[in-house]
């Protein structure tokens, strides 16, 4: 795969990601290769296809294709986000290291840390995107997630690295929010990328899916080993379903942005609405941040509403709005996170924008919420 300028617009570069090099005679977009067996040659040393959970070509394709989103030397796909996550905090603590999570992030990362690290010996801080800076002063591994979910608070990720780096301290990022077509982490100095890909990078709600990507290549082979022991893979027509998606990305996360910035700006001194955050929001809390580090702000919009009852009301008396956990599809959803416990309000949520016609999205809103 060539390795594409910076001046190609999203859709372009998701399009070449997903595309592998032309071969005369070949399908332009090829299916699956099933992971099952290979044939092995005489000569040991060569060969690159031996077994399905080692490595396989409908993987190789994908990751290549993240790694030139990230910009990063090396890409490897996971199972899950969790799969991914669990993977590089494993093979980047030790009993004695401190390891920094998010406080306010994705819940199952902290619960993750807390009930399988912890009682190994890893000493498991949780701090939100304000404490996160002193923490890192005394941690040896820190996991940043930006924008974080569900409260999209930003965090800055080029002061944070300075910051790791300066005391050898390994910072990963969580980039799923974002996705590598809003924000590339390694660019920021972060040591690795961590992210599902169930969400906006797939976008069609219908696979679960995570990566791994980073700049140095040593890090990548001992991650690559921790798969292979532990098969957190990511089976074949998966993988390819993902690289199917992946080609019309740019395409979808342009519109989810453009609607997610109408919708937080419509929203914003709404009377059902208590408070509106989003990135791209010139009154949110790290705007500046988020520009300087972020090409889009971003698909989700987090909203305050009177109280639970109001977010159900909400998903009833719409046309377009489904309840879903899940987020970055092509249907706009709605979670009302308090439900699975997050530190937020009864009538928080969060709302994660589809691929409708703005007009159209903003005509439902206004309706639903009376
Ligand atoms: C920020 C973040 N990281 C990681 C994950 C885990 O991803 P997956 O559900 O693909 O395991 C999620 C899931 O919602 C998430 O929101």
């Amino acid at each position: 795969m060539s390795t594409l300028p910076r001046r190609y617009g999203d859709s372009t570069r998701t399009l070449k990601a997903a595309t592998p090099p032309a071969q005369p005679g070949r399908p332009v977009a090829p299916g699956p290769v099933p992971v099952s067996a290979y044939h092995l040659s005489a000569d040991e040393s060569a060969e690159l296809d031996t077994y399905g959970r080692a490595s396989n070509p409908t993987w190789r394709q994908l990751e290549a294709g993240i790694a030139e989103l990230e910009g990063a030397a090396e890409a490897l796909v996971f199972g899950s986000g969790m799969a991914a996550v669990t993977a590089a905090l494993r093979v980047l603590v030790r009993p004695g290291s401190v390891l920094v999570v998010p406080a306010d992030g994705y819940y199952q990362v902290r619960r993750f840390a807390a009930e399988s690290l912890a009682p190994l010996g890893v000493t498991v801080v949780e701090a939100d995107h304000a404490e996160i800076f002193e923490a890192a002063e005394r941690a040896d591994v820190v996991l940043a997630e930006t924008p974080v979910n569900p409260t999209l608070d930003v965090v800055d990720l080029h002061r944070l690295a300075r910051l790791c780096r300066g005391r050898g301290a390994r910072l990963i990022v969580d980039n799923t929010a974002a996705t590598p077509l809003a924000q590339q982490p390694l660019a920021c100095g972060a040591d690795l990328v961590v992210a599902s890909a169930t969400k906006a990078l797939s976008g069609h709600s219908d696979l679960l899916g995570g990566y791994l990507a980073a700049s140095r290549g040593e890090l990548m082979a001992a991650l690559a080993r921790e798969r292979l022991l532990t098969g957190a893979v990511l089976g074949a027509f998966d993988t390819w379903l993902l690289l199917r998606s992946l080609a019309g990305a740019g395409l979808r996360y342009g519109r989810q942005c453009a609607n997610a910035q109408a919708l937080a700006t419509m929203l914003t001194g709404h009377p059902a609405v208590r408070s509106v955050r989003y990135p791209g929001l010139p009154d949110h809390p790290g705007h500046s941040v988020a520009c300087a580090q972020m090409q889009h702000f971003g698909s989700l919009v987090s909203v305050e509403l009177a109280d639970a009852a109001a977010v159900h009301a909400l998903v009833a008396r719409s046309d377009l709005l489904v309840a879903s956990t899940s987020f970055g599809g092509m249907h706009t959803s709605v979670d009302r996170r308090a439900r699975w416990g997050d530190p937020v309000g009864d009538g928080f949520a969060r709302i994660s924008l589809g691929i409708e016609d703005t007009d159209d999205l903003l005509a439902d809103f206004g309706r639903a919420l009376g």
